[in-house]
């Protein structure tokens, strides 16, 4: 399975750790969640989400996918025992489980904006992948399931100096193929100005009109939309 965050993995908690506050993010998304407790993570990374939830609900039982091998071990060194893992697409995802709600923070999937419009931006890149992909999640949610999907500003440039004096920049540029748009992300790592790491990130753009469509196709209607936070959305 393809992995685009293999060069990443060793420096991925350090550098989200300063972009983002994991505990702000698992209590808006326990908030959204309520009483459900059946929850499957797409695209766990290396688990911090899920390390924050259990700290705010201890009962919730969690099930996390994700294509990197690299973080998947990171994710089973910090959590353990305490939830399922699996190395699998979304797009193929069959574990024979059902569950009540499924959410994607910066996963497979993320909302970006720009100054005219919001658009999904999947590391999935076939248009017939994606759809696969919402019509497994459809098939893993309980009647009444909810699926949410956040919104992420961590799609522009960006620089800051993580632990040991490495230095982390980000550069965003868009691309246009074939018609399609696309968003690429290079991730540098420096110390001492000596390049240390690099990853180039590929992400596909769907406009509103397109995404919604395909997620109707799945089964799901628009439940609430937290501005700039998360799309939240119910299984018909
Ligand atoms: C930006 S990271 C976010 C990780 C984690 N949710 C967090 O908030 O720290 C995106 C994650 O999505 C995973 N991913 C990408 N494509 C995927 C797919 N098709 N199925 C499942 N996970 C995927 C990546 O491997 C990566 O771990």
């Amino acid at each position: 399975m393809s992995d685009q965050y293999q060069k990443l993995a060793q420096f991925y908690d350090s550098f989200v750790s300063k972009n983002r506050n994991y505990d702000e993010i698992a209590t808006e998304l326990s908030e959204i969640i309520g009483d459900y407790r059946d929850l499957l993570d797409i695209g766990i990374g290396t688990g911090l989400v899920v390390e924050h939830l259990l700290q705010i609900e201890p009962s919730y039982n969690i099930t996390g996918i994700d294509t990197s091998e690299s973080l998947l071990e990171e994710a089973q060194k910090r959590l353990g025992q305490k939830v399922d893992l699996y190395c699998q697409s979304v797009s193929e995802l069959n574990i024979g489980k059902k569950f009540d709600v499924a959410y994607s923070r910066g996963g497979a999937w993320t909302f970006v904006s720009d100054e005219s419009e919001t658009m999904l931006a999947s590391h999935i890149l076939s248009s017939v992948d994606i759809q696969k992909s919402f019509d497994c999640v459809a098939k893993h949610l309980k009647e009444g399931g909810v699926l949410i999907i956040s919104s992420s500003n961590a799609y522009g440039d960006n620089l800051v100096e993580l632990d040991n004096g490495i230095i982390h920049k980000r550069i965003a540029s868009t691309e246009l193929i074939e018609n399609e748009r696309y968003a690429i992300l290079d991730y540098l790592f420096y110390q001492n100005e000596e390049l240390l790491a690099q990853q180039t990130l590929k992400l596909k753009l769907l406009s509103h009109e397109t995404y919604t469509t395909m997620l109707e196709k799945a089964g799901f209607i628009e439940k609430d939309i937290k501005p700039g936070k998360y799309n939240i959305y119910s299984k018909n």
